[in-house]
């Protein structure tokens, strides 16, 4: 129980990697808010909540648009709630447009942008805002874990809005790491390679999976399980002198 009675926010949790990081972190005794669009997995499937109380956990759904100040807010004042502090936050929903420079709108940048860059800048400094006030646990006054990918760090093929904004989550997260370490705020990013959620349509066509396995050394593709491990490391007290770090779990893509 790495993280009993703990509270966290994740956002995007509904599905995919967000809902395996949520039920880990209600496996190891955290209260979970799930921040996110829409209950309704995309894979299909139970709700992340559901799943949760089948196990015995706690968790809460929180409807929350990532671009909204308010609603993270709202989806922060949950936690608080639930369990008088925020202690962790993990900023980890995204969206892609599939195009490349020149088929990429305005309104496509600005609807990239507006989740994958300003919702997290907004999720950081809601969470930074909160956990400033909190007592520390430890040395820790709050911890947060950004989502970014390994293409935050090289090219996105057909997405390049996405693969911006991804960079730019890298970036947040070293400055604030470097901002608040003085107030006890821990802050990361893990970075994906390519896992496997469930999703259907471009994201298993067969000519992707052939192009992501083979920049894959490793001889099978990602688990949401493998992303969920890692952020739950970050997120607990085992991980303390760790600041400022992009975490790749990608089955070595980027040594290779
Ligand atoms: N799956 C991969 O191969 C992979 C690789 C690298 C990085 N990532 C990153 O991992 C994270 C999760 O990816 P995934 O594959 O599980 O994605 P997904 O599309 O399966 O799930 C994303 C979730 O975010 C939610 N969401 C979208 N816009 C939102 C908004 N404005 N406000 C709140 N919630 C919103 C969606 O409803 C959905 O539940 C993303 O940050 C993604 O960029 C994924």
């Amino acid at each position: 129980m790495r993280l009993k009675d703990r509270t966290a926010v994740v956002t995007g949790a509904a599905s995919g990697i967000g809902k395996a990081i949520a039920l880990r972190f209600a496996a190891e005794g955290a209260i979970v808010v799930i921040a996110d669009l829409d209950e309704t997995p995309r894979e299909g499937g139970v709700t992340t909540v559901s799943a949760i109380e089948a196990s015995g956990g706690r968790a809460v759904f929180c409807r929350c648009d990532v671009s909204r100040a308010d609603d993270l807010t709202a989806a922060i004042n949950m936690a608080v709630g639930l369990g008088g502090r925020l202690d962790v936050m993990v900023n980890n929903a995204a969206i892609g447009t599939d195009t490349p420079l020149l088929e990429t709108s305005e309104a496509d940048w600005e609807r990239v942008m507006s989740v994958n860059a300003k919702g997290v800048f907004l999720g950081c400094r809601e969470a930074v805002r909160r956990m400033v006030t909190q007592e520390p646990r430890g040395e820790v006054r709050g911890r947060i874990v950004n989502i970014s990918s390994q293409h935050g760090m090289i090219r996105a093929p057909n997405d390049f809005a996405y693969g911006v904004g991804k960079a730019t989550v890298v970036y947040m997260t070293r400055q604030i790491a470097g901002d608040y370490a003085e107030q006890g705020i821990v802050c990361n990013a893990v970075a994906p390679g390519k896992i496997l959620t469930g999703k259907t349509g471009r994201a298993i066509a067969p000519e992707m999976l052939a192009y992501s396995q083979s920049r894959t050394p490793w001889p099978r593709l990602g688990r949401p399980e493998d992303v969920a491990n890692a952020v739950l490391f970050l997120s607990s007290d085992e991980a303390s002198y760790i600041t400022g770090e992009n975490l790749m779990v990608d089955g070595g893509w980027m040594a290779n």
